[in-house]
């Protein structure tokens, strides 16, 4: 089933807007936990209550509708062997009658990837480094010309022919060094009393890491600001959690599991992009005029939605 047409898509869209607009909302609750009566005062806690059991239920219908189509599997002669996600959740669960899995675990593991996956995987690329790249003319040619020079005319590409193209992978790792979708990572909680830089950080207190400081600390980074993919392409410094002054996942054992596969799709999409087609601004608008602040949520996008047009480049 989709669930983005027709009336169900409309109160889908809705729903998953307010979700993500209240996971971002200031929480006084959680930063100053006297004051959680401010939260109730401004009507905060009643919005999180309610999305909350609309996301439930809709979980819910989600995991309903399968054990049906997994139970009906067969009955029309259509045997459909393909599993995903849920399925596998669904199956391990059913396996096993000790499984540690519930239905509330399967519930909440949807949310988490999908939380966690698509906005993040879809601002890096289809907003930031398609905005840097435009604002930088030189290096998106030089992307280009290095894409096209790997492919030439292939119609279908593999990891193999990505992996050839180093120069893409300087250019997502530099977009994710300036706008990590997620500039704060996930707060943490100090599990003992520490001390940190001189300050007394106590047994219990919420932790929260400020990556896009550290990503743009002019201590370690020369002209931290700019857009230099090329500085990638001489250094080793890589986002897999040991250099801790390039952290858009996060680190160790809280850090992103999804990266591998969010970076297969960033490249693989960026890759496609300028392979089949040539882009410019609207209007013949310039570089200059691109407008990059940034809007807060849960992640990072820009505040002023791309327009760019895309024409078939035919070799
Ligand atoms: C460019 C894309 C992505 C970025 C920049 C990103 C970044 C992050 C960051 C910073 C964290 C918190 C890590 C920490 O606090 O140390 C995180 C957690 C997480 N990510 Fe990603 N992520 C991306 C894509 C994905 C994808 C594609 C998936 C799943 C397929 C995914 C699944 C998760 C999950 C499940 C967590 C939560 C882990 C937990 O609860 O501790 N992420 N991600």
């Amino acid at each position: 089933m989709k669930y983005s047409e027709g009336e169900s898509g409309r109160k889908f869209k809705n729903m998953l807007k307010e979700y993500f607009d209240v996971l971002s909302e200031l929480n006084f609750e959680d930063m100053i936990p006297w004051l959680w009566w401010v939260d109730r005062v401004r009507g905060t806690s009643a919005r999180v209550e309610k999305v909350a059991k609309e996301v439930d239920e809709f979980l819910d219908g989600l995991v309903e509708e399968r054990l049906r189509k997994q139970s009906n599997s067969g009955d029309d002669g259509d045997v459909d062997n393909s599993e995903d996600f849920l399925d596998i959740l669904i199956n391990i669960q059913k396996k096993d009658a000790n499984s540690l899995l519930d239905r509330d675990d399967i519930k909440g593991l949807l949310l988490d990837v999908y939380t966690a996956e698509t906005d993040t995987t879809t601002t890096t690329i289809l907003e930031w480094a398609f905005v840097e790249l435009l604002k930088h003319p030189r290096t998106f040619k030089k992307l280009q010309d290095e894409v096209r020079m790997v492919l030439q005319d292939k119609n279908h590409i593999n990891q193999q022919d990505i992996d050839n193209i180093k120069y893409l992978k300087a250019v997502i790792k530099e977009t994710l060094r300036l706008h990590p979708p997620a500039p704060t990572l996930i707060p943490r909680v100090s599990r003992e009393d520490a001390k940190v830089m001189g300050y007394n950080i106590m047994k219990g207190t919420r932790v929260i890491i400020n990556g896009w400081a550290i990503q743009r600390d002019p201590k370690v980074w020369d002209e931290p600001d700019e857009f230099q993919p090329e500085m990638f392409l001489d250094n080793n410094i890589d986002y897999k959690g040991h250099d801790f002054e390039l952290i858009p996942f996060g680190a160790r054992r809280r850090g992103c599991p999804g990266m591998q596969f969010a970076l297969v799709i960033d490249e693989y999409v960026l890759a496609n992009l300028l392979h089949k087609f040539d882009w410019e601004l609207p209007n013949g608008g310039k570089e200059a005029d691109l407008d990059m602040e940034e809007e807060h949520g849960s992640t990072v996008h820009k505040k002023v939605p791309l327009l760019v047009m895309a024409k078939e480049f035919s070799s």
